[in-house]
């Protein structure tokens, strides 16, 4: 059984990434720490999305946890 993630924003969280970083994005959205894992996840099915940055660059987290693309923003939120 999978619960629905919680929408912790309608909208994507733009982060500055930095080439070679690794951040790990939270799918569940009970993160206190948006848009990364705080570890809350533990106890549900959801696990975090590892995103390792090839460039140094701005990128959109998505936030309401509905992205086909996750861990970044694919315009979901709009239909939610
Ligand atoms: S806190 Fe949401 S995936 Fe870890």
């Amino acid at each position: 059984m999978t619960d629905a993630p919680k929408i912790a924003q309608t909208a994507p969280y733009p982060v500055e990434v930095e080439e070679g970083k690794s951040y790990f994005w939270c799918a569940c959205g009970q993160s206190s720490k948006q848009p990364f894992c705080d570890g809350s996840h533990k106890g549900s099915d959801f696990t975090p999305v590892k995103y390792t940055a090839e460039t140094s660059k701005k990128v959109f987290f998505c936030g309401c946890k509905h992205s086909a693309k996750s861990p970044l923003c694919d315009g979901a939120h709009k239909g939610l």
